[in-house]
């Protein structure tokens, strides 16, 4: 088994910036997501730790091996594309036993492998069907297949479960979390969905134009996310963002918005007073009580709680969620209150870090 050290890895296309200066270490069984909006330089990463690409500099480390001139077929990784790559006109367990055959396993190891990993992915009784043969859902564990059997030290896959419906997803994902808990081997995970990274990690490495912006466990990025960006990308609703002023006062730090004023918790001692930004996840902002007015703009009803838009004074907009049992009514004016404990503050800017003292 290995982990991958990625060291200020650095990838131009023809003058372009795709990755900028990547430093992560990724532990030894681990399952890491590479998380970031279309574009950001995750497939690229991804690539140069397959040896698909080659980093303009910096180095790429699988274990303790420097691996940036080896070549893929030598570094014991295997890739799951998010287009299934499977041979149209070879049956699933031929599809499965290519990469073997390749390496030139003798015939009686190459079946015993495909059928064990057959077996764990219940692939079993579609052996002899061919690729067309089957659901996307099929297809797909059979491009895992194809990557078990070669029981590599590190698995890589790239946007593995976005031709799936929904509800596969879901099942998947849960498949892919068992897959890994059983097996103990590194994995790297490529996606642009934050539901996936934050249901299957152990940590999550959300970029943004080539730049890692945070690397933690799920929780932590979600409770204490590194700055602005990255606080609009994890969650679902996602966080309410306001523009303001921060203020300081005897009594403590002010974030102050048209219609808005608000305590906010210990602050970093790098936090200045001027432009910053307000977060506050939807579950912190209280309806029906408060000291606060708006008007209710949109209600959501999911099933078993509602979401709910509110128009506060000065234009600006908020998101809470209420319990199914408590539907508010469209155009109503209502009561609310912000958790100002859990409310983050945001340096100005895209990237504006947390200047909340808890980071
Ligand atoms: N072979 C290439 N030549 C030129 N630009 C590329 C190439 N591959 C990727 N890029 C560019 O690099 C950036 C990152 O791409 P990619 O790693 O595929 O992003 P992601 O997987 O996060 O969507 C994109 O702007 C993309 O257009
Ligand atoms: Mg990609």
């Amino acid at each position: 088994m290995a982990g991958v050290t990625f060291s200020r890895v650095r990838k131009e296309f023809a003058g372009f910036l795709a990755v900028e200066g990547l430093d992560l270490t990724i532990e030894e069984g681990e399952f890491v997501s590479l998380l970031g909006p279309s574009g950001c330089g995750k497939t690229t990463t991804l690539r140069m730790l397959a040896g698909l690409e080659f980093p303009t500099s910096g180095e790429i480390r699988i274990g303790d091996r420097l691996v940036n001139d080896v070549p893929p077929g030598q570094r014991d990784i295997a890739m799951v594309f998010q287009s299934y790559a499977l041979y149209p006109h070879m049956t699933v367990g031929r599809n499965m036993e290519y990469p073997l055959k390749k390496r030139g396993l003798p015939k009686a190891e190459r079946k015993a492998k495909v059928a064990k990993a057959a077996d764990m992915l219940q692939l079993t009784e579609l052996l002899d069907r061919k690729p067309s043969q089957l659901s996307g859902g099929q297809q797909q564990r059979v491009a895992l297949g194809r990557a078990l059997v070669r029981d590599p030290q590190v698995f890589l896959l790239d946007e593995p479960l976005s031709n799936l419906d929904a509800k596969l997803r879901g099942y998947m994902r849960a498949e892919l979390v068992e897959l890994h808990a059983r097996l103990g081997r590194t994995m790297v995970y490529v996606t642009h969905d934050q539901l996936e990274a934050m249901t299957m990690s152990n940590r999550i490495a959300i970029m943004l134009a080539g730049d890692l912006q945070q690397f933690a466990p799920p929780q932590e990025v979600y409770r204490r996310p590194a700055n602005r960006f990255v606080a609009s990308f994890i969650g679902t609703p996602s966080m309410n963002l306001i523009d303001g002023q921060l203020s300081r006062s005897d009594a403590g730090w002010h974030f102050t918005s048209p219609g808005l004023t608000l305590p906010v918790p210990a602050l970093r001692d790098s936090a200045k007073a001027g432009d910053a930004c307000l977060g506050v996840r939807p579950e912190h902002v209280h309806l029906g009580h408060g000291d606060l007015q708006a008007k209710v703009q949109l209600v959501e009803q999911t099933g078993h709680e509602n979401i709910v838009v509110l128009d506060v004074a000065g234009g600006n907009r908020l998101t809470g969620r209420t319990p199914s049992s408590q539907v508010p009514q469209m155009s109503e004016a209502i009561n609310y209150r912000i958790d100002s404990d859990q409310v983050h503050v945001f340096g100005p800017g895209d990237t504006g870090a947390r200047l909340n003292a808890d980071g």
